[in-house]
């Protein structure tokens, strides 16, 4: 039986408790409406190692911040052309916005891989926004996975990934998105670096001249391939599973077994991007050796959730 000891309600009493921790330069994981987050004290050098640490996360790849208002953003960052309009129309919520960041800026230069650039994010949950507020410092929060795994949903996935070498983990239930996220970088011409929720088509209508990242050059390290892997080998478009292997679906089918998940029998993909994550890793869990997955139209949401099956199957 696992011990559950370091995961917290949220309660007053707990959260106060956990900005405590985080002024220390101590690690909490947090829920956020995208995934779970390692939020550490973004001004501090020394929280910002034990992270790296944790995470097992290679040092060029930099850290989103997480802020509570449009003003706490721009206090660190250089003005910008088109935050103001993707702001008001997007956050709080699962948008990040890379911005060139002030010289004067208390920002650990360590969590930006010295790029003179800061990925920011307001998230939509109020338990972590509350949190910033307690503590009054933007947090540094990667998902709180060891690098490469798939990003934990859960408090308990949380567990999974670190037991008790994280002294409190705050349980904010599933995690409505389930998916990171989408990453832009809004320094010079408008790109997108990692999709998410919140589609190119959406953003196209707030502003007109954003692009998709097609440099080969790697931006932000995240598009590495080999990312969010579940441990086991994963088939793409496929029709059927394999042998010993579950086989992740939607919408209306045929098949049946207790190897058969259908992540929406309504076919919604937003459902398919809130469990995706769970269900792999319950799947590995169960002992499948390989999981196959329906083809996923790759359209609105559904490109998110593409760019992560590729990575987890490549
Ligand atoms: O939904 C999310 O974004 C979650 C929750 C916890 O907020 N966080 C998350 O963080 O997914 P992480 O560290 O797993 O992914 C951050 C991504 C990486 O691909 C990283 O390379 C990119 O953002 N990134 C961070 N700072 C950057 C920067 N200054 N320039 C370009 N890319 C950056
Ligand atoms: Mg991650």
């Amino acid at each position: 039986m696992k011990n559950y000891s370091n995961i917290f309600k949220p309660t007053k009493k707990n959260l106060i408790k956990a900005a405590k921790i985080l002024k220390n330069s101590g690690i909490v994981a947090l829920p956020t409406e995208t995934v779970y987050g390692l939020a550490a004290n973004a001004y501090s050098a020394k929280a910002i190692h034990k992270v790296y640490q944790l995470k097992k996360r290679p040092k060029k790849n930099p850290l989103i911040v997480h802020f509570d208002t449009l003003n706490s953003i721009k206090k660190e960052t250089e003005p910008n052309l088109y935050l103001n309009k993707l702001f008001n129309k997007f956050s709080p919520g699962p948008i990040t916005y890379v911005l060139k960041l002030k010289k004067s800026s208390r920002i650990s230069r360590k969590l930006t891989n010295q790029s003179g650039t800061v990925a920011c994010r307001v998230p939509a949950n109020s338990y972590f926004r509350k949190m910033i507020k307690l503590t009054k410092t933007p947090l540094a929060a990667p998902s709180a996975n060891v690098s490469n795994h798939v990003s934990p949903t859960s408090a308990k996935d949380v567990y999974d990934e670190f037991g008790k070498k994280i002294k409190f983990i705050l349980d904010g239930k599933q995690s409505k998105i389930g998916l990171e996220s989408t990453v832009i970088n809004l320094i010079d011409k408008p790109n997108i670096l990692r999709p998410g929720k919140i589609s190119i088509t959406e953003i196209k209508r707030v502003i007109k001249n954003v692009k998709k990242n097609k440099s080969k050059k790697i931006l932000s390290p995240g598009q590495l391939k080999k990312h969010y892997s579940p441990g086991i080998p994963m088939y793409l478009d496929k029709t059927k599973p394999k042998i010993d292997g579950a086989y992740i679906t939607f919408g209306k089918t045929s098949l049946k077994g207790k190897n058969i998940f259908n992540l929406s029998k309504q076919g919604s993909l937003e459902e398919v991007g809130k469990k995706l994550y769970q269900k792999l890793r319950f799947i590995k869990k169960q002992g499948f050796k390989n999981i196959s997955v329906k083809k996923i139209p790759n359209q609105g949401i559904g490109i998110a959730i593409n760019d992560r099956l590729k990575r987890a199957s490549s």
